[in-house]
């Protein structure tokens, strides 16, 4: 498939907030979450008021300009932690592809490059949670070097990639 990386814009911010929706993790057969679970505090914190000085993203676009996936990296305070938090010198990692474009290698892609660019700017590592049912993304963290650290109490894998 024909696509391109590219840092988000302002323009992006929707798109972002969509593959938040998109990568919380619901077993097979469940529907998803209602898109109000953005609003709920553990979930906004990755995006709301995105555009500060130590948020990133990347988007991967198609040839018509159409975002298809998007991954982010936000650092958190220790008293407004995310699931995936490990210290307040690294980011927590967020990412999603757009359905129909899974499995064509577009996240491994916006992930390599995402590593790359966190360690050009200094940070020592990136850590994320995810949900060890969550098989193809768990699949992705563990080939692009990401080591379990701890479960948490929901069975959530907190992972982290030092750079
Ligand atoms: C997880 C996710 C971001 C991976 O992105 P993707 O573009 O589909 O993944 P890729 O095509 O780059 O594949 C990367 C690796 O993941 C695994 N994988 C991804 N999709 C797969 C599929 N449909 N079947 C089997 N393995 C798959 C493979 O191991 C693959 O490695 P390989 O190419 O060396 O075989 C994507 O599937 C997604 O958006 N899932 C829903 C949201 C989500 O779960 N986000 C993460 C929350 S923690």
């Amino acid at each position: 498939m024909n696509y391109s990386i590219k840092p988000s814009t302002e323009k992006d911010i929707p798109f972002l907030w969509e593959m938040l929706h998109q990568s919380i993790f619901v077993s097979e057969g469940q529907p998803a979450p209602s898109l109000d679970i953005l609003k709920e505090p553990n979930i906004e914190k990755y995006l709301i008021n995105w555009g500060k000085e130590n948020d990133h993203a990347l988007v991967a676009i198609d040839k018509e300009n159409n975002a298809v996936g998007a991954v982010w990296i936000r650092l958190l305070d220790q008293d407004n932690a995310g699931y995936g938090f490990v210290d307040e010198n690294t980011p927590e990692l967020g990412m999603a592809i757009k359905n129909q474009y899974r499995g064509k290698g577009i996240g491994k892609n916006l992930l390599f490059n995402m590593i790359q660019f966190a360690h050009s700017i200094g940070y020592p590592a990136i850590s994320l949670s995810v949900d060890p049912l969550n098989q193809n993304a768990l699949r992705l963290y563990e080939k692009s070097g990401f080591i379990k650290i701890y479960e948490d109490a929901g069975g959530s894998w907190i992972m982290k990639r030092d750079l």
